[in-house]
C-alpha cells in the first residue's frame, strides 16, 4: 500500500525563543524534521515516497534542511492546521489511496506506528492517532456519542465546553485519511472558531456527517506523540530519546553503568561484552570491538574501536582507528585521522593527529604526533613533539620500527628516524638519523666550579 506523507513545520515555536526554526533544533544529534523524515522514509517498505513538507516560518533554512528528502509547500501566513493541509493539495498524489500527516516537532513517532496508522486508514477510513492523558490540557479533544463509541469529532481546548475539556482522550496531532477526501474536506474547511484558524481536526465532523467510518488508534506509547515547545520539553525528550537507546544497546548485550548517563547523537554498533561506564557521549558513527571497554566521561565521535581496546576515563577520540588490545587515556586526545595498530598504548595527554602507529608503539605522557608514521614497538618520551607546522605547510614525520625517542624531544618535519634509531633526550632533531644510530641533538652540559650565586645588594645602613 502506497501511501502520501505530509509533514506540517511551519509553525513559529515562539515558545523556544530562539532565531532557529523550531523543527531545526536538534535531538539526539539530529534535528526534530530529520528524525520525522527519517521515520517516513523507514515506511519504505509502504513505498511512501518524497514527503511534501509544509514550510512557513524559517522556510529557507528548513528547505534547505530538508533537500532531497521531500518536496517543500510554502505556507504565508500560517493559518493553522487545515490551511497547512490545503498547500499540499496540488502535491498529493491521487493513485496514493491513504494520506498520512505528521507534525514537524513531534519527532519520536516510530515507523511502525505510522505504518499502523496508515493500515488503519487502508484508504477508506479517518483514523486518527490518540492518546490518553491525565492533563489535556491545550490538546484537541475526542468527541463521543453518549454510549462513548463512535468518534463524532475533535473539539479544540480553546473551543471546548468545561464538559468537554474534562475529556481526557486526545488527538495527538497526528492522522490518516483518504487521499481524495481529504483534498476534498481541507478545501471546505471555515475558521469559524476561537482561533480564526483553519482547523484540519474539523474534517472529523465532516467524515461522520458522510458516514466515512472514523477509528480512534490509541497511541501505544507517550514518548512517540510528544511534541517539542519549549527548551524544557526539547530536554525531556532528549533523555527519553536517549533511554530508548540505552534499552535497545542493553538488549542487545552492551553492559552501560547507567543508561540514565548515556548519550549517543550518531550510530553505535558494539560487539559482546563491550562496558560502557557513566557518563560518555558518542558521536557520528562508532563502532566497538568484543570486549572492548569505555571509561567514564569520554567522548567518541566517528571512530572505530577494535576488540580488546580499553579507553581510560576522560579521553577524547575524534575520526580514529584504534586497534585490538590498545589503551588510551585517562586524558587522552585521538584527532581526525589517528589510527592506532594493536596493542598500542596512549597515556594520558598524548595528543595524536593524522598518525598512523604501528602495533606495539607506545606514546605514555604529555606528548604531540601529528602527520607521523610511527613503526612497531616505537617508545616515544613524555614531552616529545613532532614539529610538523612550518607556518605555512605541514610535514610528515617517520618514525623506523624500535625507535626509543628519549623525553622532550622535537623532531622537525619532515624529518625521518630510521629503524632502532635513538634519540637522546632533549634533542631538537632536524636531520634523518640513520638506522640503529643514537642522534643527540641539545647543548652540551657545562659545570663551573667556583662558581657563586649572584647575591642581594644590601641596603645601605
Ligand atoms: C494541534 C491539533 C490538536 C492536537 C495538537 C496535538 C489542530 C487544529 N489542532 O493543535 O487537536 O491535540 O495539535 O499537538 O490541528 N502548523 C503549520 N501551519 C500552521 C499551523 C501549524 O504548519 O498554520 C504546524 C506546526 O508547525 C506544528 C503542527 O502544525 O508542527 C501543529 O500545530 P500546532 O500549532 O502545534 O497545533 P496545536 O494548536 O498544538
Ligand atoms: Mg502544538
Amino acid at each position: 500500500m502506497a501511501v502520501n506523507v505530509i509533514i506540517m513545520a511551519a509553525g513559529k515555536g515562539t515558545r523556544m525563543k530562539s532565531t532557529l526554526p523550531k523543527v531545526l533544533h536538534r535531538l539526539g544529534g539530529r534535528s526534530l524534521l530529520q528524525h520525522v523524515l527519517d521515520a517516513a522514509a523507514g515506511l519504505g517498505a509502504l513505498q511512501a515516497v518524497n514527503p511534501v513538507v509544509v514550510v512557513g516560518h524559517g522556510a529557507d533554512a528548513v528547505t534547505d534542511a530538508v533537500g532531497a528528502q521531500g518536496r517543500c509547500v510554502l505556507q504565508q501566513p500560517q493559518l493553522g492546521t487545515g490551511h497547512a493541509v490545503q498547500q499540499t493539495v496540488p502535491a498529493l498524489d491521487d493513485t496514493n489511496a491513504t494520506t498520512l500527516v505528521l507534525n514537524g516537532d513531534v519527532p519520536l513517532i516510530r515507523t511502525q506506528t505510522a505504518a499502523a496508522l496508515a493500515a488503519a486508514c487502508g484508504g477508506e477510513r479517518l483514523a486518527l492517532l490518540t492518546i490518553d492523558l491525565p492533563d489535556p490540557t491545550g490538546y484537541g479533544r475526542i468527541v463521543r456519542d453518549a454510549a462513548g463509541e463512535r468518534v463524532l469529532g475533535i473539539v479544540e481546548h480553546k473551543d471546548a465546553t468545561d464538559a468537554q475539556r474534562a475529556i481526557t482522550e486526545v488527538y495527538t496531532g497526528m492522522m490518516a485519511a483518504p487521499t481524495a477526501l481529504l483534498k476534498r474536506w481541507v478545501m471546505a474547511l471555515k475558521a469559524e472558531n476561537a482561533q480564526r484558524e483553519y482547523y484540519l481536526t474539523d474534517i472529523v465532523a465532516m467524515a461522520v456527517a458522510e458516514g466515512v467510518p472514523v477509528v480512534a488508534s490509541p497511541a501505544p506509547d507517550e514518548t512517540e506523540v510528544l511534541g517539542v515547545n519549549s527548551p524544557l520539553q526539547l530536554a525531556d525528550l532528549e533523555r527519553r530519546f536517549q533511554r530508548r537507546q540505552a534499552e535497545a544497546l542493553m538488549e542487545a548485550g552492551v553492559r552501560l553503568a547507567d543508561p540514565a548517563r548515556f548519550d549517543l547523537r550518531g550510530s553505535l554498533t558494539c560487539g559482546s561484552d563491550v562496558e560502557i561506564d557513566f557518563g560518555c557521549l558518542f558521536e557520528g558513527q562508532v563502532t566497538i570491538g568484543d570486549g572492548a571497554r569505555i571509561g567514564a566521561h569520554c567522548v567518541i565521535k566517528d571512530a572505530a574501536i577494535a576488540a580488546g581496546a580499553v579507553i581510560h576515563p576522560f579521553t577524547h577520540i575524534d575520526g580514529a582507528q584504534v586497534g585490538a588490545g590498545a589503551l588510551v587515556g585517562p586524558f587522552a586526545r585521538l584527532r581526525p585521522g589517528a589510527q592506532l595498530g594493536a596493542e598500542v598504548h596512549i597515556g594520558n595527554f598524548v595528543e595524536v593527529k593524522n598518525a598512523t602507529l604501528a602495533d606495539g608503539a607506545k606514546a605514555n605522557h604529555l606528548a604531540y604526533l601529528g602527520d607521523a608514521t610511527v613503526g612497531p614497538r616505537v617508545n616515544y618520551g613524555a614531552g616529545s613533539i613532532t614539529a610538523n607546522y612550518d607556518g605555512a605547510n605541514k610535514h610528515r614525520t617517520v618514525i623506523g620500527a624500535d625507535v626509543h625517542v628519549g623525553s622532550n624531544c622535537v623532531l622537525v618535519a619532515p624529518v625521518t628516524l630510521g629503524d632502532g634509531a635513538t634519540i637522546g633526550g632533549g634533542s631538537t632533531i632536524t636531520k634523518d638519523v640513520p638506522a640503529g644510530q643514537l642522534a643527540v641533538a641539545r647543548g652540551r652540559q657545562v659545570a663551573l666550579a667556583g662558581w657563586t650565586r649572584p647575591q642581594k645588594a644590601r641596603k645601605p645602613g
